[in-house]
């Protein structure tokens, strides 16, 4: 009844065919006594003519943008073709034209790809900005990458197994969303961070390829690559080592990744490990698009009649330093003094010292640096005219990790990434434990239940700070879309790091003693991991934010401005959940 064809249908085959088309008028042009109308769906464009009867003329003209119609009638070739349309090359003459939905002025530009409207606006009127070419693509890419996925892990024998939302805390490290329960009042259900817990018991019941398109939620403070409420690829497998199971998340990836741009990547991804990728960019998800590794020069200026330089290293602390090849000239000292006011606040680094090669070499430090420590800096760094050096003099990890950020602006603001290149990377091996300011106490790096190498085991007793863990992320440009470990498979050993993690007895029990209880009946060596599908998507598209690949996704303030959410409850709601607000 509404239609024989899509609007992306028509070609010049169909002419002399009578069709009925419908959609939202995309344009209209009236020129009196005869009006095209520019009907759009889905799948495309197609252009109606009304003419011939004052009838249809007459409700022709009262049509507006975004109003949906449906017309039925015969199609005919166009006498100007226009190329750029798939169906540009018929239209369709009009006998019956039926408005079936009027729609108000659009409060946004739907066809500007987002770029005009604010995203206030875009957010509130979601479903107008989801007409517009950019949210198309996307979400039909989102379909695609899901696809994909499914498609993969269902040829390689993976079952698609569902968890519970209503579920208790997991240790993912970010505030839980606790929901109350009406039946057992006074206490909580937590929204999952992942189905971490589930997906391992999943294993000891023997299912031992698992995947799920899993919802997991988190109350962290959000970024541009950070959601409330976000989507995982999770998997998990039994009988698997680290290296097997990389491998097999590699031709996931790859596969995902043709899939969704029909590019094939050939190359294996490199791994490196966590320490790795710290000494050489300063962070454990490296842009490896451009080069600019950070290189040790402690030999180099040791001696440094520069204090800063050689207190340091008496202090047994490094040098370090990145070069900018060929931007000696693009940075003024301004933009090195703002860098530096950045790192002293988030590094707490004593400076930044710069030396610009040239002629002469330019520096705060140049009349601390002898002849032969600048030819030596020359050697060591390939220095050439119009470089530039940044050097940090600090403890290994604030050297590296001041640095690390440096080259990522620099980075930003030459452009030195090729934004047509995808560069995978794994990450592995990463610390155990990683120190919390906040709580002054030793933390996860990952979540508790990631195995300990075999070869770090031993230093649990005396070093356990410095034990690493069989885990692996997965890092494309610059961006973490996916992370995992083999886990722990005695009980012994998990409640061995539990404990290690400052958790008493009884919050054991409380958190984890169902874990422990199933820990008891036969678990297979297994491990995993989780993509973050969003995140993972973005990255593909090359979308700045991960909101522009979610359909409903919320602002950086938590909140879903269509529907107006969160929002209050009523009382009787509350008295039911024995639940008393109060203002603080
Ligand atoms: P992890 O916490 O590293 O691991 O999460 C896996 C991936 O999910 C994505 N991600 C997010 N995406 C959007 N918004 C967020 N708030 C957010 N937080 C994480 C990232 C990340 O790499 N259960 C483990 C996996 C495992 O060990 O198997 C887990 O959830 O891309």
């Amino acid at each position: 009844m509404y239609r024989s064809h899509n609007l992306g249908e028509l070609r010049a085959s169909h002419i002399g065919d009578q069709v009925v088309l419908s959609g939202w008028v995309h344009q209209n042009r009236d020129l009196g006594n005869l009006i095209f109308i520019n009907l759009r769906d889905r799948y495309g464009i197609t252009q109606v003519v009304v003419q011939n009867s004052d009838e249809l003329i007459e409700k022709a003209k009262r049509i507006g943008l975004e109003d949906v119609i449906c017309i039925e009638g015969k199609v005919i070739e166009r006498s100007s073709k226009n190329s750029k349309l798939e169906t540009g090359d018929i239209e369709v003459e009009v006998v019956k034209l039926t408005v079936l939905s009027k729609s108000k002025p659009s409060p946004i530009d739907i066809h500007d790809k987002g770029i005009q409207s604010g995203e206030e606006l875009r957010l509130k009127y979601r479903y107008l900005d989801l007409r517009g070419e950019r949210m198309k693509r996307n979400m039909i890419s989102r379909n695609t990458m899901i696809t994909a996925m499914r498609e993969f892990l269902s040829k390689e024998d993976f079952l698609d197994i569902d968890t519970p939302i209503l579920s208790k805390a997991t240790p993912e490290g970010a505030r839980d969303f606790v929901v109350p329960s009406r039946l057992a009042k006074h206490e909580f259900f937590a929204l999952p961070q992942s189905p971490q817990l589930f997906k391992q018991i999943l294993m000891i019941s023997g299912l031992d390829k698992y995947f799920q398109i899993a919802k997991c939620f988190r109350d962290e403070d959000l970024r541009a690559d950070r959601q409330l409420e976000f989507t995982q690829l999770d998997i998990e497998m039994s009988f698997i080592t680290s290296d097997e199971f990389m491998t097999t998340m590699e031709k996931l990836a790859k596969y995902i990744h043709n899939r969704v741009l029909g590019e094939k990547i050939a190359y294996s991804f490199p791994r490196i490990s966590y320490h790795e990728a710290i000494e050489n960019y300063g962070i454990d998800k490296p842009d490896t698009r451009f080069d600019m590794k950070i290189q040790n020069i402690t030999n180099v200026l040791a001696n440094s009649s520069f204090s800063g330089f050689s207190s340091v290293v008496s202090e047994g602390k490094t040098i370090r330093a990145i070069v900018a090849k060929n931007l000696g000239e693009k940075i003024s000292r301004k933009i090195v003094m703002d860098f530096e006011e950045v790192l002293k606040k988030q590094f707490k680094i004593k400076g930044l010292v710069f030396i610009k090669f040239g002629v002469e070499i330019t520096s705060p430090i140049k009349k601390f640096l002898s002849d032969e420590e600048v030819d030596n800096l020359k050697a060591k760094l390939c220095l050439e005219n119009n470089d530039m050096v940044f050097i940090v003099a600090d403890s290994f990890k604030i050297a590296c990790e001041s640095l690390g950020k440096l080259r990522i602006e620099l980075g930003h603001m030459f452009k030195l990434a090729n934004e047509n290149q995808f560069n995978y990377l794994w990450v592995t091996k990463f610390p155990l434990l990683e120190w919390s300011e906040e709580d002054q106490r030793y933390k996860a790096q990952h979540h508790p239940f990631t195995a300990i190498l075999a070869d770090d085991f031993e230093m649990l007793a005396t070093h356990k700070e410095v034990a690493r863990t069989d885990s692996y992320d997965l890092v494309l440009n610059g961006n973490e879309i996916g992370g995992g470990s083999i886990r722990i498979h005695n009980r012994d050993v998990q409640n061995q790091v539990f404990e290690m993690l400052g958790l008493s007895p009884e919050e054991i029990k409380h958190k984890f003693g169902f874990f422990l209880e199933a820990f008891q009946y036969g678990v297979p060596p297994h491990g995993g991991m989780a993509y973050g599908l969003d995140r993972y998507l973005m990255v593909l598209l090359k979308e700045s934010s991960i909101r522009e690949v979610i359909p409903f996704p919320k602002t950086n303030k938590g909140r879903c401005l269509m529907m107006e959410s969160p929002c209050s409850v009523d009382t009787e709601q509350l008295e039911e959940l024995a639940i008393e607000l109060k203002n603080i």
